[in-house]
């Protein structure tokens, strides 16, 4: 262990609690991990297959001077509070997105981090994983030129709980933040500017006991011209009732399940595509004949490796700790995450009120 290495907790042990947790296992940064969950039994569960200490309230971990670094694994509806009273108890909060289930909410987390001077890094693990991180290098280094157009299309299998807080709006904030907020930070990331416009719209729902939209068509507008597109459905492929995180990409590849990013630049374009592990470069030139394009790279990579190539929650863990007991500022701004957060308010409020909203009607 690190003679740097600190206590840390999670709060919330439900799915991606048990993840962090796996993660934070082989961590030499982590001296030792407690967890609180409202539900004891799920205490109770995981204690019985992890070397982990129990906290019996919120308080004892807040309390506890030992613990410097919380992560928020709990369901949408509880980030806020979760995350201002750890901050204003002197914790470092990682918090799982999205940041919270409206808004004023995600604000308010801010402007705690902000005020207490804290640490808060929002759990956006594709900035971590290697399928994304290629693209933005290819950018980085000039290969794509600058980027003026991204389509997105993802179709997956329904979560297919009736009674899960992610299909209720209150609970889960909307489809946006819960399932897309990942896709649309991808492209705030790789283009690097901000949103001037965004229009979204929405069929009716194939899942009839969603609260939430199932579908969107959405299009933001940068403030530099370039657009991206995002093109989702949830529900036609075929039902997947394995762990989401765990050898999903075998398991759900060639069943209906899509998601493709094309990234198009002044000099090149970029394909990204998590199903067939694949992930190309072409380049634009010219001669004669006119505009070309020439297939310049293509990767792919071993099932083992899904994990670092598409949700990279295993290395955005240990960088967090690392920072936290290195004295470290988050690798992702929270006003960058804010920012994330409020692009997918906006595609709400566009979806709700059928017209193109302005980000800065959400100011
Ligand atoms: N980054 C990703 O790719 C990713 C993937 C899955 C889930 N998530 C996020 O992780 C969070 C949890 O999702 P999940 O799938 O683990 O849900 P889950 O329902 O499996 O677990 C949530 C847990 O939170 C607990 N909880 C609720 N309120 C609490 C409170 N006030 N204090 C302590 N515990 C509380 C519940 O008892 C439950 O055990 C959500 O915000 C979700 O969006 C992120």
């Amino acid at each position: 262990m690190n003679e740097k290495a600190i206590e840390v907790a999670i709060l919330g042990s439900g799915q991606m609690g048990e993840h962090v947790l796996e993660h934070l296992r082989d961590c030499s940064w982590v001296r030792s991990i407690t967890i609180f969950d409202r539900n004891p039994e799920r205490m109770e569960t995981l204690k019985q297959s992890f070397d982990v200490k129990t906290a019996a309230t919120l308080e004892d971990v807040l309390q506890s001077p030992a613990i410097k670094l919380v992560f928020i694994t709990a369901s949408n509806n509880v980030h806020k509070e979760l995350a201002i009273a750890a901050l204003e108890a002197g914790k470092a909060v990682m918090c799982e997105k999205p940041m919270a289930t409206s808004l004023q909410d995600a604000t308010a987390m801010v402007e705690a981090a902000e005020r207490t001077n804290g640490f808060l890094q929002i759990g956006f693990e594709l900035r971590y994983s290697q399928l994304y991180t290629t693209v933005k290098d290819w950018i980085h280094r000039g290969l794509l030129g600058r980027v003026l157009n991204t389509q997105c299309t993802y179709i997956s299998s329904a979560w297919g709980q009736h009674a899960s807080w992610r299909v209720a709006s209150e609970t889960s904030g909307g489809m946006f933040g819960e399932k897309l907020s990942h896709y649309v930070d991808l492209v705030r990331w790789w283009i690097g500017d901000s949103v001037e416009e965004v229009y979204a719209t929405c069929a009716p729902n194939v899942i009839s006991y969603y609260e939430v939209h199932d579908n969107y068509h959405c299009t933001y507008r940068f403030k530099n011209g370039a657009v991206s597109q995002l093109t989702f459905m949830m529900g036609p492929a075929a039902t997947f009732k394995g762990d989401p995180l765990q050898n999903a990409v075998s398991q759900q590849a060639g069943d209906g399940h899509i998601l493709r990013y094309m990234i198009y630049g002044e000099k090149g374009a970029a394909e990204t595509d998590v199903f067939p592990r694949t992930i190309k470069r072409w380049e634009f030139g010219g001669d004669d004949y006119g505009q070309t394009s020439a297939w310049v790279q293509k990767e792919t990579w071993e099932p083992q490796l899904d994990f670092a190539y598409f949700h990279n929650t295993h290395d955005q863990a240990h960088d967090i700790v690392r920072r936290v007991a290195e004295g470290e500022p988050p690798r992702i701004d929270p006003r960058d995450a804010l920012e994330t957060t409020r692009l997918c308010f906006a595609a709400e409020l566009s979806a709700t009120e059928k017209r193109p909203v302005r980000l800065d009607e959400l100011r």
